[in-house]
């Protein structure tokens, strides 16, 4: 499966992970651009993670362009508790040697989204959906450049990571969820429903690392680090790597499935706060907005990138 592709990203632990696992897959995904967004660390610290996931992977020449500083209306949050003050548990960061393109995030979407051929841009979303929803308010008709989008998002069989019913990326900005939803875009979800059953082992770390390269080495020491908490919090015998399933279902879709259903967010104040309402049964009746990703084959998704980070430096 080709892709002119962005990612959006807020790095982040896992957002690494997928950057990586993205930028060894060239012959599919030609990577324009990665835009980033604040999230799991403050903005400073997520587009110098993202500039450094592109030096790790030898990848310089692609642009980091730094985008939302803040959610659209609600009180900014961080999840610095999991992946660590400088977002990348597990690993020393440094300052990059390449600086951040010239020019908003934002800017970036609407110019480039303006003026690509109709439908022929692929956006994968690993944060908070804000610079998509900020451009969707500035420049409606930059719906027309896409393709599809495709979101690490949500939660509904699971149950949320952040509170009982919300999931970290839509709890952390509800009203850009919402605005991206309602784009009329197609739109694949990764909910946690589906990466709470793609769980690292032992034995599938060790893989990683017995690469023998730098990639691996990375790769293994972030979910050396990450997966822990998770497993302990959860009760899971392996730990999520949310984000990277995106890049393996832009990659290798057959090893995910899902339905076409209408899911809507709660941006209320209250205990729904940020939930993905999933209407998997179609009880509403409503126009299916989202292909929901209800599972996926993790040995498959494991195997993917295996071997896409034994083609990095
Ligand atoms: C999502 O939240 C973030 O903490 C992770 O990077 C991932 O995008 C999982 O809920
Ligand atoms: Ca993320």
């Amino acid at each position: 499966m080709h892709h002119t592709l962005i990612i959006d990203t807020d790095p982040g632990a896992d957002d690494v992970i997928a950057l990586l696992f993205a930028m060894a897959a060239p012959e599919a995904l030609e990577l324009q651009a990665l835009t980033a967004v604040a999230g799991n660390v403050p903005l400073a610290k997520t587009s110098r993670n993202a500039l450094l996931a592109c030096e790790w992977a030898g990848r310089p020449d692609i642009p980091v362009y730094a985008g939302a500083e803040r959610p659209l209306q609600r009180t900014p949050i961080y999840a610095a508790n999991i992946h660590g003050r400088e977002g990348i548990i597990g690993v020393d960061v440094h300052e990059p040697a390449t600086p951040l393109a010239e020019g908003h995030a934002v800017d970036y979407l609407i110019r480039t989204l303006r003026t690509a051929p109709e439908r022929s841009v692929t956006l994968a979303m690993l944060g908070p959906q804000t610079n998509l929803a900020l451009a969707l308010a500035q420049a409606p008709e930059i719906v027309r450049g896409l393709r599809e989008l495709v979101l690490m998002a949500g939660a509904h069989f699971n149950g949320g990571n952040i509170t009982p019913t919300a999931e970290f990326n839509v709890f952390a900005d509800p009203h850009a969820a919402e605005a991206v939803l309602k784009c009329g875009v197609p739109i694949t979800m990764l909910p946690l429903d589906a990466t709470h059953k793609i769980l690292t082992s032992d034995e599938r770390i060790a893989r990683l690392r017995g690469i023998g390269n730098r990639a691996g080495v990375i790769v293994a020491d972030i979910l050396d680090a990450y997966a822990p908490q998770e497993m302990q919090h959860y009760d899971m015998p392996g730990g999520p790597v949310h984000d990277a399933t995106v890049i393996a279902y832009l990659l290798q879709p057959s090893l995910f499935s899902g339905r076409l259903i209408n899911v809507e967010v709660d941006s209320r104040e209250g205990m729904g706060f940020g939930q993905t309402v999933a209407d998997w049964h179609g009880s509403l009746k409503r126009p299916a907005n989202v292909n929901w990703i209800a599972d996926g084959d993790a040995q498959g998704f494991f195997d993917l990138l295996a071997a896409h980070v034994a083609r990095l430096p």
